[in-house]
């Protein structure tokens, strides 16, 4: 059976190719009905450190000010032990980036051909799938980081639009929300904190920058705020590590050694730390489609069903790009037929497989 979180992939794949990323478009509910993590937080707040760590390696643009201008939809694929991590965006079929400083520079200027570096912000989502066997599978969102004002270039209403953008996404019940809030600042004054507690992942970063003599042993116990799932310690690399840039394994190695060494931590060493953070939602977002195959089933049909009468409406030879643009999607409800079908033979008691 394909890997369901790769299957949905696909769809998401193909919904930005038919320009739905659920924004006024012909097919408004299908992206929306996907299940998604989006990574959530202020800024600074250490979310591009959290999805490096995550994916085990540097390649995300840095700067002060707005970085994030577009949301990244990064798709992680798992690869065999010893094969080699590759690199592929949405907009340039079939170029395998191998370096990961040129994905840097791509999501770059990818940003600045949407938004014309004007510095504004765009909702259209950059596509890109990171192939490594130092991944899990496991698809997340990057949106802009929540900010209170703008900077020298940046229009002022940028401050709302982000914010309506951010919102946009995690107000969707299919969205899981991961929300990353400094160690070292007022929990009840973090941004990514202030939404739905249902579907809120909490990670909390910047543990080794607290003040001596303070710990969040409290909050990570799940003690002092309760949120439906439990908390996630993580320590990313400081600003001076960066700078010496020590590799992304290594500091991997090293929050390991942190929660498992550090008194206050050692207890909770099993469930903290980016590793796990990896493990846990690539679980979590498994189940999740599961319990949402039938709806996105029937949502996949309807869209089929509407670009066919669509296309006969027009009364025209269908062209090139619509026509393969249609064959993704009837393939892509082929697939779901299939693992649907699998998925109804694995919990009817009885059900016979083949
Ligand atoms: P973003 O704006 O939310 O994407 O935040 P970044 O990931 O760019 O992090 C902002 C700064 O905080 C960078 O200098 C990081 O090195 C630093 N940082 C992030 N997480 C941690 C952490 O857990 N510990 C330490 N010491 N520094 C961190
Ligand atoms: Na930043
Ligand atoms: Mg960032």
């Amino acid at each position: 059976m394909e890997n369901l979180i790769s299957l949905v992939n696909k769809i998401q794949r193909a919904c930005t190719a038919l320009g739905d990323h659920g924004e006024a478009s012909a097919l408004p509910t299908l992206w929306d009905s996907l299940p998604a993590i989006a990574v959530v937080g202020g800024q600074s707040s250490g979310k591009s450190s959290v999805l490096e760590s995550i994916v085990g390696k540097d390649f995300l643009p840095r700067g002060s000010g707005i970085v994030t201008r577009r949301p990244l939809v990064l798709q992680l694929h798992k690869l065999e032990e010893g094969s080699r991590e590759y690199a592929e965006f949405l907009h340039i079929p079939r170029k395998r980036f191998t370096d990961f400083a040129a994905v840097r520079k791509e999501i770059q200027d990818e940003t600045d051909r949407e938004t014309g570096r004007t510095k504004q912000i765009s909702s259209v989502p950059i596509h890109l799938s990171i192939y490594s066997p130092n991944v899990v599978n496991l698809t997340l969102i990057d949106l802009p980081g929540l900010t209170k004002v703008a900077v020298e270039g940046q229009p002022d209403s940028i401050v709302q639009d982000i914010e309506n953008m951010v919102r946009s996404y995690i107000e969707k019940p299919n969205c899981i929300i991961l929300a990353i809030s400094p160690a070292n600042q007022d929990l009840a004054t973090s941004d990514a904190i202030k939404i739905s507690r249902e579907r809120t992942f909490g990670v909390l970063t910047k543990i080794d920058l607290m003040d001596k003599g303070t710990d969040a042993a409290d909050i990570l116990e799940g003690k002092s705020y309760r949120l439906k799932f439990p908390w996630i310690g993580v320590v990313n690399r400081s600003q001076a590590d960066i700078n010496k840039n020590v590799d992304m394994i290594a500091a991997r190695r090293r929050e390991r050694e942190y929660f498992s060494t550090t008194p206050e931590y050692k207890h909770l060493a099993q469930r903290m730390g980016s590793e796990h953070l990896a493990k846990m939602l690539s679980k979590h977002l498994e189940t999740v489609i599961k319990s949402r195959i039938p709806g996105i089933q029937s949502l996949i049909s309807k869209t089929v069903l509407e670009l066919e009468n669509e296309l006969s409406r027009l009364g025209k030879p269908i062209a090139a790009d619509a026509g393969g643009k249609l064959y993704t999607i009837m393939e892509i409800c082929r697939l779901f037929d299939q693992i649907y079908k699998e998925h109804l033979d694995g919990v009817r008691p009885g059900g016979d497989k083949i």
